[in-house]
């Protein structure tokens, strides 16, 4: 295997795939367990794809954003996900550890550029969870206020709501969003008890919503009614903004850009999660082969799924009354078809439910990862349960973190958030395979990402463009969350790093 040694400074000292293999072989008794094959890795990438993306912000996105050219904003948002996904696969046949884009980059970028992805990830994966876990909420109370039953109202949502116009945080009445934490209790009690049950739990869901997906189209396809589709893009083409500046498209009242591009920004979020299935590579039997499989297949069979939902949705229902709430269900209602509604809700809620699930089965096994490089403290992070074999420290703590933001944010501001930190991942996985193809030609890659360098390139500017049409306040958040992250890695990482103290005893 050609390898490149790694450079004296520190801050860019890059880990060798040799000894990025021999590590994941040598960790002993803090090793996970391979049993993840083909299929599971598959239903573990939609379990973590399809759900409040597509069941809760299209309503909003078609409603306000794009119309019926929604269609289209999911076709752009899928090509810039596959991109990525063929890049990720790439890397992860070639480093398959867990850590996904965090050992990318120390494989490739060196230290400093690793700590900052692999605190992006943990940006995306944990405030992910939290946006899941508040459209598990606001589903989950429409299904139960379908059966009569009503949350009180200081118990039902965050206590603030973001106001565009301002730009500030307006009350919301109530108190915490109590019924997101408690999905958030079972999650973490589930995933700290073992990949087994997580993976047979996920498997049992994703049967659920893949059945009320096809249930959708299948059906809903009866109602169509082609009219609806005109105007077919009510807001425009575009919709872009350069940090808040606006430059192409229409606005909305609030002043946000709107249009099929800013649709696109917006229901990226639908897409997430086919990542995270470079996060299990460790417990994949046959992870070369496996994992790009797994990657690659759950990302174009979502693709489909959802262009045929959103079709469908924005032919039975005229874009302007589609419901923002529970869109899927509720146009079964407007049809007349009660008993789908129900059955579609339903479904919904296990859907949702799944993708919390990985979600938060991801990020503490990027900790992990960090863990093994001494970046963050490895008797927490690093802990793998002695019976359960689950980082258990870790997956409680982003648990109790995921708890706080879930409870006490509002959704809109966590999915933008979300959005622009796994954009931003995705950037640095592809320009990772262009760097690697240049600094390590000869390594063996099971997986060859297709027409490098053009597919990297275009993974890359399509994930810029979708990062400016979110709302400026995103680049703040997301560069404050970096800030932090800089601290740490100062005051902590740097000085405990692996590599530094291979570096100090001639080692590397
Ligand atoms: N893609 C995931 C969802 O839509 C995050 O819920």
């Amino acid at each position: 295997m050609a390898d490149r040694p790694p450079t004296r400074n520190q801050y860019f000292a890059t880990k060798s795939l040799k000894l990025l293999l021999e590590e994941a072989e040598s960790e002993g008794e803090n090793r996970l367990r391979r049993i993840l094959g083909p299929v599971q890795l598959t239903a573990l990438g939609i379990g973590a794809i399809i759900g409040a993306g597509i069941f809760v912000a299209t309503g909003a996105a078609a409603h306000n954003v794009a119309g019926p050219s929604l269609m289209l904003s999911y076709v752009v948002a899928g090509i810039t996900c596959i991109f990525a996904a063929l890049c990720y696969a790439e890397f992860a046949a070639m480093v398959p550890v867990a850590g996904s884009a965090f050992t990318y980059a120390y494989a490739t970028l060196g230290e400093l550029f690793a700590w900052i992805i692999g605190w992006d990830l943990v940006l995306e994966y944990a405030v992910g969870s939290a946006t899941v876990a508040t459209g598990w909420s606001g589903y989950f109370q429409n299904v139960l206020a379908k059966l009569g039953v009503h949350v009180p109202k200081l118990l039902t949502e965050s206590p603030w709501k973001y106001n565009a116009v301002t730009g500030g945080f307006d009350s919301t009445g109530s108190l915490i969003n109590l019924p997101a934490v408690i999905i958030v209790i079972i999650v973490t009690a589930v995933l700290v008890k073992g990949i087994q049950e997580s993976a047979n739990f996920n498997a049992a869901m994703v049967g659920i919503k893949v059945a009320a997906v096809l249930f959708v189209i299948g059906v809903g396809a009866f109602f169509i009614e082609k009219g609806n589709w005109h105007p077919f893009a009510p807001y425009g083409w575009t919709g872009l903004s350069f940090f808040g500046h606006h430059i192409a498209g229409q606005l909305s009242p609030t002043g946000e850009p709107r249009g099929m591009l800013a649709g696109a920004a917006i229901i990226f979020f639908a897409y997430i999660g086919f990542d995270s299935v470079s996060t299990h590579t460790e417990e994949a039997k046959n992870p070369k082969r496996d994992v790009p499989i797994g990657i690659v297949t759950s990302l174009v069979v979502c693709t489909i799924l959802y262009i045929l939902v959103v079709a469908v949705l924005t032919g039975m229902v005229k874009y302007d009354q589609l419901d923002t709430a529970a869109p899927v269900s509720q146009a079964f209602a407007a049809k007349g078809i009660g008993w789908a509604e129900g059955l579609i809700a339903t479904a919904g809620v296990a859907g949702i439910t799944s993708v919390l699930l990985v979600m938060m089965l991801s990020g503490p096994r990027v900790f992990m990862a960090m863990a093994r490089d001494g970046l963050v403290p490895k008797g927490f992070f690093g802990d793998v349960h002695p019976r359960f074999r689950t980082p258990w420290k870790s997956t409680i703590a982003i648990g109790a973190f995921v708890i706080c933001l879930a409870g006490f944010l509002p959704i809109d501001a966590l999915l933008h958030l979300t959005n622009i930190g796994t954009l931003f991942a995705f950037v640095i996985v592809c320009a990772a395979v262009l760097i690697m193809r240049r600094t390590n030609p000869g390594a063996e890659r099971p997986f060859r990402c297709p027409m490098v360098p053009l597919v990297p390139i275009l993974g890359i500017l399509m994930c810029l463009l979708l990062m400016f049409s979110l709302p400026a306040a995103n680049w703040l958040r997301l560069l404050a969350w970096l800030a932090i992250g800089m601290a740490i890695y100062f005051f902590y990482g740097r000085h405990h790093s692996v590599i530094r103290k291979q570096m100090e005893n001639g080692e590397v």
